[in-house]
Parts: C-alpha cells; sequence; structure tokens
C-alpha cells in the first residue's frame, strides 16, 4: 500500500495510474503536460483555472483530460491528487480545499506564502488523514542525487560549507504576468529559494539558525512580453537576498538570491568539504554535471551519473508521492517544503530585525533516489 492509498483513507491496492486534477493552468503547466504524458504512474484527467478559457485550451485535444470548474474539480470522483499550480498567494486557499475535499495535494513551490499558512495546511492534512507534496522536484533528478551520492560516499570528507548563487534581472523580462513575483509570497528567495534551499538541505541536512540581509532596488518594474508589455507593476517585497544558513551538522551555507545582479560567474551551488570541493548543477535543473576537485589536485573531474530520475521533468514529484511506501514520506514532502518555507521567511525576518534566527522546524533528509527512470518511480 502506498501512502496515497492511505491519504484517500483506503485498504485497496494502489490504483494505477494515479489520477490527477490540476488547478491552476498558467505558464509552468506545459512543462507538467510534458513529463506526465511520459509516465506510466499518473494520469491527468481534470483541469480547472480561475479563468475557465485556459482551463479550456490545455484540455482541448487531449483525450480523457475535461476542463471543469474548481468546484466541479474537488468534487470529482476520479481525483484522487489535486495539482496545485496557482501563484503563491493562492497555494494554502487551493490546497486547503482540496485537503477539505479528502484529495491528496502536491503544490508549486512555495509551499504557500507564509509560515503560518503552511502551518495551517499542514495541520488540516493531518487530521484529514491525506499526502502533502510540494515542488521543487528538480532535486530528485540526477544532478542534486548524484552530488549528493557523491557527499554521502565521502568523496569530499566531512562537509564544511557551501555556496548557493541565483541571479537574474527579473522574470518580468519573459513571464507575461510576473506581477506575483514583487509581492510578499514573491521575490527572488521564495520564487527561487526553493530550489537552493532544498538542495541544500538536501545535501548538508537540515538548518537551526539563519542569518539574513535584503535590499530593494527599484520600486516598479515594466513587463517586457505578451499582451500588458509595457505595462508597470509595484515592487512590495525584497528583490535582492542574501543570507548564512548554519545547519545542524554545522556546515554553513552562503545564499545569494537576486532579481538585481544582471549576471554571475559563480556556480549555482558548491559544497566544500574537508577533502575536496563539488561543483552542483543548477538546482532548478534536473540533470546536469557535478564536478569534483579533491584535495591535492589542480583538476575538476565530471563524476559519472551515479543517482536520481534520469530524463525527468516537473511532475516526477507527484509520481514519486503516489509511489512512497505507507508509513514513509514522500521525497518532495510538505514537511521538507515547511521546513525550507520557514528558513527562507526567516531570512527575511532577520534582514529586518538584524538578529540570527533559530530555526523550530526540523527534517530528516530525504531518501536518496537510486539511479533509474521516471517510469520506476519509487
Ligand atoms: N513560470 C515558471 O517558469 C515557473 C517555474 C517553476 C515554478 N513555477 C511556480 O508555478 C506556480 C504558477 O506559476 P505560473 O508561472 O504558471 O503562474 P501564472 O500566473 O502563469 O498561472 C497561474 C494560474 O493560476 C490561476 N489561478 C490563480 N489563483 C487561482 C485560484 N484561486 N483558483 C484557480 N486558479 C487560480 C491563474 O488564473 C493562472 O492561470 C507558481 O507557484 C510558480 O512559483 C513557475
Amino acid at each position: 500500500m502506498t501512502a496515497l492509498d492511505t491519504a484517500a483513507g483506503s485498504s485497496a491496492a494502489p490504483r494505477t495510474p494515479t489520477r490527477v486534477g490540476i488547478i491552476g493552468c498558467g505558464a509552468i503547466i506545459q512543462q507538467y503536460l510534458t513529463t506526465f504524458d511520459a509516465l506510466n504512474a499518473v494520469t491527468l484527467v481534470a483541469v480547472a483555472d480561475l479563468d475557465p478559457a485556459r482551463a479550456e485550451a490545455v484540455a482541448e485535444g487531449r483525450d480523457g483530460v475535461r476542463a471543469v470548474s474548481v468546484d466541479d474539480l474537488l468534487a470529482a470522483d476520479d481525483v484522487e491528487v489535486v495539482l496545485n499550480l496557482t501563484i503563491p498567494a493562492a497555494h494554502a486557499e487551493v490546497a486547503l480545499r482540496a485537503i477539505a475535499a479528502g484529495k491528496a495535494v502536491y503544490g508549486e513551490k512555495p509551499l504557500t506564502a507564509t509560515v503560518d499558512e503552511a502551518k495551517t495546511v499542514l495541520a488540516a492534512a493531518k487530521t484529514a488523514g491525506v499526502a502533502v507534496g510540494c515542488a521543487p522536484d528538480t532535486v530528485l533528478g540526477t544532478g542534486i542525487q548524484t552530488a549528493r551520492k557523491a557527499i554521502d560516499d565521502g568523496l569530499i570528507g566531512s562537509p564544511i560549507s557551501a555556496t548557493a548563487t541565483m541571479t537574474t534581472p527579473g522574470h518580468e523580462r519573459w513571464h507575461p504576468n510576473p506581477d506575483f513575483y514583487y509581492v510578499p509570497g514573491g521575490g527572488p528567495l521564495l520564487d527561487m529559494g526553493p530550489y537552493y534551499v532544498t538542495s541544500l538541505v538536501t545535501l548538508l541536512g537540515p538548518v537551526t539558525s539563519v542569518i539574513g540581509a535584503a535590499s530593494r532596488t527599484r520600486s516598479t518594474r515594466t513587463i517586457g512580453s505578451g499582451p500588458r508589455e509595457g505595462e508597470t507593476i509595484p515592487v512590495s517585497t525584497d528583490s535582492h537576498v542574501t543570507g548564512i544558513l548554519t545547519h545542524a551538522s554545522g556546515a554553513l551555507s552562503t545564499l545569494l538570491m537576486s532579481f538585481d545582479a544582471v549576471g554571475t560567474k559563480a556556480a549555482n551551488l558548491e559544497v566544500h568539504g574537508e577533502t575536496g570541493s563539488l561543483v552542483v548543477p543548477d538546482p532548478n535543473r534536473f540533470d546536469g554535471d557535478v564536478q569534483l576537485r579533491p584535495l591535492g589536485s589542480l583538476e575538476w573531474d565530471v563524476l559519472p551519473v551515479s543517482a536520481g530520475y534520469t530524463d525527468a521533468g516537473r511532475g516526477i514529484g507527484v509520481a514519486d508521492l503516489a509511489a512512497t511506501p505507507e508509513g514513509e514520506s514522500p521525497r518532495a514532502s510538505g514537511a521538507l517544503a515547511f521546513h525550507v518555507l520557514e528558513v527562507m521567511e526567516s531570512l527575511l525576518i532577520s534582514a529586518q530585525s538584524g538578529q540570527s534566527e533559530p530555526i523550530v522546524s526540523t527534517i530528516d533528509r530525504p531518501s536518496p533516489v537510486p539511479l533509474q527512470g521516471i517510469n520506476a518511480a519509487g
């Protein structure tokens, strides 16, 4: 029996494939559709959006997928997992409605816009006995998983520190509706931080305290594409965030997340140990080269791919959740996303207060993913 059977309160054998309904048919949905087309374990049955035309456009031409209202999707007997692809400000509301309808829920990142909202969601899920999963599932791909295996196999010795660097001059250049990136719940940290902080927790374990500093370069942004091109939108969140994370192991991670900096030549992620350093590929992707420089060498060696889902895309976390054995936590779990959200929110609180902030929640590292194809999820 899987976590999903438990979540659904069923003692029957798992139904395969797991039937998914998506709420939120915006920019990111196409990546999920592509993954679901390739996955045997997941079938999309319904889509919904506040804007019915968006749902209809997704369903059109897709056999077995119907466009419905949000209410009808939540009431549908054949929807086992609600995939929440709405904007961060709506993540909690949609998740709570799915949970109230007795559905397991898997959402895009961040888990919710605030830690308080996330507490409500996880408490409701616990009471209802439904599973909660959350992006990013990029960390289940070969890039981060090969790096994790290298660390776990002792290739860099005892880990000491890491750096995480993400710079872009802003998503408003390409996203047609970028408003959510510049309000609380967005910003470079809550938008891109989940990839980096989830990776750091996967590689180095939970975080016990943080120190942050943040700034806001501009009070408005100008949309660069789509029907609203040229429109100015307000900025009400910090757009450049830096910080230091102290892990329970004693390792220190240094973080830089910016919607202000134009570019960087720094690696997305580096991890340093007593006997070696690793360059870890972009955690917003599923693959990429992991490079090792052992102590005493001047060369960086590309490590062979040794762990993770191969050829994965956004949505592999849904299959992983559906395949999770009863009593075990899904790898891309709500609890992990909660810890990551607390780390991020605490960085912003610290940036305001100037004080180090303790992290109350903790989490075991999710179980490693053996090297396998996406249709072997489990
Ligand atoms: N765009 C990307 O490249 C990208 C990449 C990774 C993750 N994400 C994440 O995916 C999520 C969605 O991002 P997006 O870029 O697709 O946003 P988007 O604005 O393009 O689409 C969001 C959709 O959700 C709908 N929606 C909003 N509130 C709703 C509600 N209460 N009920 C039903 N529908 C609702 C909107 O009408 C819209 O169609 C965000 O959490 C984002 O962080 C986006």
